[in-house]
């Protein structure tokens, strides 16, 4: 994960408010997670990265002793529940946790779950890797 830069933000009163309600209704925590993640989605679209169905799995590896990460994976993926089949959690050491969630949905939200949980602070992995279900 790269460093963390903070910039100002300028925009019209009601354009944040909006925004502001985006937020509430998509569970983000703060105006900063958000704008991280449709910068993201954005420019993987930009990218061209497909809206093609894809079956798969996401691979993360996390260290459990971070505050609160634990808790905030499992809201992520309920967030995210109807994509994911099942998950299965693996304690490799005293404190780092290897979770493989199994995934089924388009392309571009898939990869938006994995942009999700590897920006946490505290994953060292989040490894995306899909079968394309619309290649014959
Ligand atoms: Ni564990």
């Amino acid at each position: 994960m790269s460093q963390l830069i903070r910039f100002g933000v300028s925009m019209e009163s009601d354009l944040l408010e909006s925004f502001d309600l985006f937020i509430a209704k998509h569970g983000f925590h703060n105006r900063s997670e958000a704008i991280r993640d449709l910068i993201r989605e954005k420019l993987s679209l930009e990218k061209g990265v497909k809206t093609d169905r894809v079956m798969g799995t996401i691979t993360i590896i996390y260290n459990h002793h971070i505050r609160n990460l634990s808790e905030e994976l499992t809201d992520i993926q309920h967030h995210f529940q109807r994509y994911i089949l099942f998950s299965n959690h693996v304690h490799i050491t005293h404190e780092n946790c290897l979770e493989v969630i199994v995934v089924q949905g388009e392309e571009r939200t898939l990869r938006e779950l994995a942009n999700r949980i590897g920006g946490q602070k505290g994953v060292s992995m989040a490894l995306p890797s899909f079968f394309n279900l619309s290649v014959k």
